[in-house]
């Protein structure tokens, strides 16, 4: 019958009946290049098998300590001294000469000397006066000690029982030049059974080799029959493609974690929304150009929204008519209270800070107010690369006493210092429900450039007072582009991908 192992355990099983001699597993190790652990693993295939096994046993051990490890690798000093005088053609040499030429610490250098006597290398005179060095030896092949120290190359530790009388001779000399460590340790001996040592190889067969194990496999129970393929685990892995936050999401949570900062809370309202939060109570006039279809997606379900409290539509009404009790004169039409009942996807968040102006008329609150609100909204655009039909506001206002312009560009120049922007430019600008009313542009250092972010603006008395909000309560509002923010962020060019999702810059993105 055949048997099937391992390559690496055939390895062993070859070296093994080579030397037809017990190994401690340290010294087999050793000689195969093989991790302890990955030795012992094999030899448990060979017990498997019944081919062979290990006992253990206490063992005098013996090895070179650090400084005889280190002459192993160097030479010892008489041998690293003769090299010099070959090298150097030199016959004879004075003593002081030699020493200071070996540049060997003085003790080292007499060690090296006495053995090189010791070895009939040399030969020293006085006839001079000054002691000399000559040499006298014709061939300089290793000594005993050099033979018997090589023995360390193969095996760290050598077993003192296994050593011939020469070898413990040449222990000895090194022992009295405390080059060696003597221990009492357990070792494990490995050795082949009756069986291991009497079967052919060519009665042994190699396991094929897999790297991946199958369902099948394990089912089957054929995953025996197979060598699994040993893992690199210093190799580096494939690259982790787990789940993460999209882009927008994290710069969202940046600009959340702002607005808290600062005192802000944030709101949220609907995004179906009545014509009445998102034109009318904002004294855009029902013949505003913004309000056609072009810009607006009106809904046919639900077709018609719920108005608030009718004295609340009656106040927007006149402040439209005309001015109502905010000293406006108005526009001067009729207003249509079914105009203000159509639903549209909200087309501004300035329609949620509405809503937040009535809360503050119905909870009678009091001032402060800060909110913020980040947001979808929707335009029916044309897309192209700087133009989507779905993003996000960045909304907010503040109702409180006295505030002023200064106030709001504070603010703002506050809150974009803190998303990197430095500087801040605004100018006029024109929104029906804010008086005055501005552009902020931001600087972006990267590009050298100024790009405009949104409108800001202090609500008309037109819009906040019919929710009971008067002089000198103000409210500050503001409506910024997120996605403009996102571009410059991500670098990208084209406004799309942040919605297209590209999957390779998607998976660029830090976790
Ligand atoms: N609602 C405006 C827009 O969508 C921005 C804005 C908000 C302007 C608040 C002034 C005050 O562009």
């Amino acid at each position: 019958m055949t048997i099937k192992l391992k390559k690496q355990v055939i390895e062993i099983l070859k070296v093994l009946k080579r030397k037809s001699t017990e190994l401690m597993a340290i010294e087999l190790a050793k000689e195969l290049n093989v991790d302890y652990i990955v030795l012992m693993a094999a030899i448990n295939d060979l017990i498997d098998h019944n081919l062979g096994g290990f006992r253990e046993e206490e063992i005098n051990q013996i090895s070179l300590n650090d400084e005889g490890l280190n002459y192993l690798e160097i030479g010892l000093p008489e041998r690293r001294l003769l090299n010099l005088l070959i090298e150097s053609d030199i016959k004879e040499i004075g003593i002081t000469e030699f020493l200071n030429k070996s540049k060997l610490d003085k003790k080292i250098f007499y060690v090296g000397l006495s053995n090189m006597k010791k070895n009939r290398w040399i030969a020293q005179s006085k006839a001079t006066g000054e002691t000399k060095i000559f040499l006298v030896a014709e061939e300089f092949s290793a000594t005993e000690v050099e033979e018997f120290m090589k023995k360390f190359e193969k095996s760290p530790i050598l077993n003192y029982s296994k050593l011939s009388k020469i070898e413990l001779e040449c222990l000895d000399l090194l022992n009295k030049r405390k080059l060696i460590t003597k221990a009492k340790k357990t070792q494990r001996i490995i050795f082949l059974t009756k069986k291991g040592r009497s079967v052919k190889l060519s009665e042994i067969k190699e396991l094929k080799q897999v790297s991946k194990l199958t369902s099948e496999m394990l089912s089957s129970g054929s995953w025996k029959d197979y060598n699994l393929k040993p893992f690199d685990v210093t190799k580096p892995g494939p690259s982790l493609k787990g789940g993460k936050y999209h882009p927008l999401v994290n710069l969202i949570n940046q600009i959340r974690e702002i607005f808290i900062s600062m005192g802000f809370t944030e709101i949220r309202g609907p995004i179906v929304e009545s014509a009445f939060y998102n034109f009318d109570a904002l004294f855009q006039p029902q013949d505003h150009p913004a309000r056609e279809l072009q810009d607006t997606f009106y809904l046919n379900n639900p077709k018609i929204a719920k108005l608030p409290e009718k004295d609340k539509v009656m106040a927007v009404k006149a402040t439209h008519e005309n001015g109502g009790d905010s000293n406006s004169l108005g526009w001067g039409y009729e207003w249509d209270e079914n105009v203000a009942k159509q639903t549209v996807l909200r087309t501004h968040t300035t329609a949620t800070t509405i809503r937040r102006l009535a809360k503050f008329y119905r909870d009678n609150e009091k001032t402060p107010v800060k909110v913020f609100c980040i947001d979808r909204v929707f335009r029916n655009e044309k897309l192209d690369k700087s133009h989507l039909a779905e993003f996000t506001q960045i909304e907010g206002i503040v109702i409180d006493d006295h505030v002023n312009l200064s106030d709001l560009i504070g603010l703002l120049s506050e809150f974009y210092k803190k998303m990197g922007f430095e500087k801040i430019v605004t100018r006029p600008g024109f929104f029906p429900y804010t008086e005055p009313s501005m552009e902020v542009s931001v600087y972006y250092d990267k590009i050298g450039e100024w790009l405009e972010m949104g409108g800001s603006g202090i609500f008309r008395p037109e819009v906040t007072y019919p929710w009971g909000i008067k002089e000198p309560t103000r409210v500050l509002a503001w409506g910024q582009g997120l996605e403009r923010i996102a571009m410059l962020y991500y670098a990208r060019k084209d406004i799309r991908d942040l919605y297209i999702n590209p999957i390779k810059w998607l998976r660029q993105q830090p976790y």
